[in-house]
């Protein structure tokens, strides 16, 4: 298994490996099957970016390590009964976005890593939900890496889930922070410092961040946890941007935007080469990374030539150069 973009589909060489659905939730395609040309127009039409396929090359790759997509498709569910009922002013449903962070917390407990679903494979009217799980559950891996417990994960995971909960009500963009903020602060249940995330998660260390351009200790960590992952998030879901290219931006926004010691979380728990990514060696030959074990910036590789797997972390001196 593994990603592409919706405009490299091949019909000859590659099946759908997940279905894919439309914003209703609704099937639109089975999984191992081809698709006709006249619905991958449909599903260009409605959005859809990306693929998740089988094809030769990517024989084997699993992809266990992506998040289980029922449970990824229901939390997204909570997200957008919770932005309906801001704006239809109805009760907020707090109950069921609390079962959405357990599920979330779950996922990042009981394994060494999860990737997020990429949002661009969703019809576009889903995207903003999915972006906010997105969040959420890189959020979450950060907060593991940085030893977390269940009681902080949570607070930092309904902040993140909410972070632009107020763009339902906003006037203007810059008006987002501040309106989640009050919105999530007036929740009984949900902690001050869930409501402080959404406030802050425009804010940089520097202090050229927004609303109210705060700076150093005043930028709460759980906040800068939330504003990593959301800039990680728009640079691969709206901006398009690869993985590792990713990833350097956000190392380079390292003690500037945010504390070292959350970028290098970041780094620690996010994989730059998440598996079904093609690559290429220091050597000239061209791979596929079959799996990350252990050590998110040195997965497992196969050549395409010939066929050999080799574990990164087990192998120091080889490198990996870039994509192919
Ligand atoms: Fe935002």
């Amino acid at each position: 298994m593994r990603f592409i973009p919706i405009t490299e589909y091949n019909e000859q060489a590659m099946m759908l490996a997940q279905p894919v659905y439309d914003n209703k939730r609704r099937m639109l395609l089975a999984a191992n099957n081809t698709i006709h040309p006249r619905y991958l127009e449909k599903l260009i039409q409605v959005g859809i970016k990306q693929l998740i396929i089988e094809d030769a090359e990517s024989k084997g790759i699993t992809l266990e390590e992506m998040m289980d997509m029922p449970t990824w498709m229901d939390v997204i569910d909570n997200v957008q009964e919770a932005y309906a009922a801001v704006k239809a002013k109805k009760a907020f449903p707090i109950r069921n976005v609390l079962t959405g962070v357990s599920r979330l917390i779950r996922e990042v407990q009981s394994r060494p890593v999860v990737i997020p679903v990429p949002s661009r494979t969703l019809a576009e009217e889903l995207k903003p939900y999915a972006h906010a799980v997105n969040v959420a559950l890189l959020a979450l891996q950060v907060g593991k890496a940085l030893g977390y417990n269940d009681l902080m994960l949570r607070d930092l995971a309904v902040g993140c889930l909410l972070h632009d909960i107020g763009k339902v009500t906003a006037q203007q963009e810059t008006g987002h922070p501040e309106a989640g903020f009050n919105l999530i602060r007036g929740i009984r249940e949900f902690s001050l410092l869930s409501a402080h995330i959404a406030y802050q998660h425009h804010e940089t260390l520097d202090g050229h961040g927004y609303p109210r351009g705060i700076s150093g200790a005043t930028f709460h960590e759980y906040a800068q946890i939330c504003g990593v992952c959301n800039l990680y998030e728009n640079l691969i879901s709206v901006q398009d941007a690869a993985p590792h290219d990713a990833m350097e931006r956000i190392m380079a926004t390292s003690s500037i935007n945010y504390n070292a010691d959350v970028v290098k979380a970041f780094v620690r728990a996010v994989p730059s080469y998440p598996p079904g990514t093609k690559i290429r060696m220091q050597t000239g030959d061209n791979a596929i990374v079959t799996k990350i074990t252990d050590h998110m910036q040195r997965p497992v590789v196969r050549y395409l030539t010939t066929g050999q797997e080799v574990s990164l972390a087990d192998n120091p001196t080889l490198m990996i150069a870039g994509c192919c």
